[in-house]
């Protein structure tokens, strides 16, 4: 088979991710592995990510998971052709592992080593569904620790925020909702799931950010927590059971409303006809429904990949790695660092 293969290694939160691609010059990218291995349960009891536990997590499950990529996709270490890893944004100790030894196998093997924008790999990760992205196009990352709209004019080197949440992440909220409900870590796929049996409409919880005097693309998510918390607490005094169900709905509604009126005004104004949304948020029932619907009233392409693909994984980073070889990009230097807070 022709073209050539490229390693991706995630490390910047609580997912060790390994994933393999080929390349073909007509820029084709396919996908051959994708393993994860997470320590999401061992964050579970804390009810967030504690970073010196996932470092310690990415450094025994590293190389096991490079070997099941590997074996997933009938390859040997000598048939990679590049190596891309994630060098931010993320927290550190977590980042430095997948640096290190993204940067010992480059070295070994003497192949180029590409550092990857996280949240560009977010938005690489659509390309392995859904083929090659229109440029440009608008991004909607929606994850534990990101909330953004993103201008993507060029998938590794040129992508603009026009927007972000000035306090917490949507997944962060989903995650601190979740919480004030008994409902257990990570706080998404629980509340997705009681909100069916809900009514949406029952509590009228508040929009961030939505006053004529806020900024247009910026979130905020904090005020809604309050809001969750302060009705939560309200009933419970009053010594009624709390409607777990219709909450969950409310507050779900109140995210995907905000994010999805949002998004399609970011991609009217800029004249961008394609949102893209990533992140492990992208998940949401409610999310992707609402999005379709308000995109296919607004005449914008909606694209959001499977699940699996929007939370943390290696083969988004190989993909990125992917586009920066075809692209003849420079390699990153064997000094290449890890950088926390790494803009877009
Ligand atoms: O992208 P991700 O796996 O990790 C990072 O934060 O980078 O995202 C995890 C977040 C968690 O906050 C989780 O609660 C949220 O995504 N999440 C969801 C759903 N599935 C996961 N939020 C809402 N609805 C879901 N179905
Ligand atoms: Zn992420």
């Amino acid at each position: 088979m022709t073209g050539k293969v490229v390693l991706g290694i995630e490390s910047s939160c609580d997912e060790t991710g390994v994933g393999l691609v080929r390349v073909d010059n007509s820029g084709a990218v396919e996908l051959l592995a994708d393993e994860v291995a997470s320590s999401v349960e061992l964050h579970a009891r804390y009810g967030g990510v504690v970073p010196e536990v996932a470092s310690r997590a990415h450094l025994e499950a590293m190389v096991p998971t490079m070997h099941r990529a590997l074996r997933t996709a009938d390859l040997r270490l000598a048939d990679v052709d590049a190596i891309a890893v994630t060098c931010g944004p993320g927290l550190a100790g977590a980042l430095l592992v997948g640096v290190s030894a993204a940067k010992a196998y480059a070295a070994a093997l003497d192949v180029p080593l590409y550092g990857v924008n996280h949240l560009a790999g977010h938005v690489a990760a659509d390309t392995l569904e859904h083929g090659p992205l229109p440029k440009p196009c608008l991004a909607l990352l929606v994850s534990g620790g990101h909330s953004q709209l993103l201008r993507v004019d060029e998938l590794a080197s040129k992508i603009t925020e026009i927007g972000s949440t000035i306090d917490d992440a949507a997944g962060e909220a989903y995650d601190k909702v979740a919480r004030l409900l008994d409902l257990p870590y990570p706080g998404g796929p629980p509340i997705d799931k009681a909100a069916r049996e809900g009514d949406p409409r029952a509590i009228a919880f508040p929009r961030g950010m939505t006053g004529p005097r806020d900024a247009k693309f910026d979130f905020s998510f904090s005020g809604l927590k309050t809001a969750v918390a302060r009705w939560v607490e309200a009933r419970e005094r009053s010594g009624e059971a709390v409607p777990v169900a219709d909450v969950a709905a409310s507050f779900q509604e109140a995210v995907a409303d905000v994010l999805t009126a949002k998004a399609v005004r970011a991609a009217e104004e800029l004249g961008i006809g394609t949102l893209v949304i990533s992140g492990g948020v992208a998940a949401n029932s409610r999310l992707s429904a609402l999005a379709a619907e308000r995109c296919a009233a607004a005449g914008i392409q909606l694209r959001v990949p499977r699940p699996r693909l929007c939370t943390d994984n290696g083969a988004m980073i190989a993909a990125v790695g992917a586009h920066l070889l075809l692209a003849g990009s420079a390699p990153s230097s064997l000094e290449l660092s890890a950088n926390p807070a790494l803009p877009v």
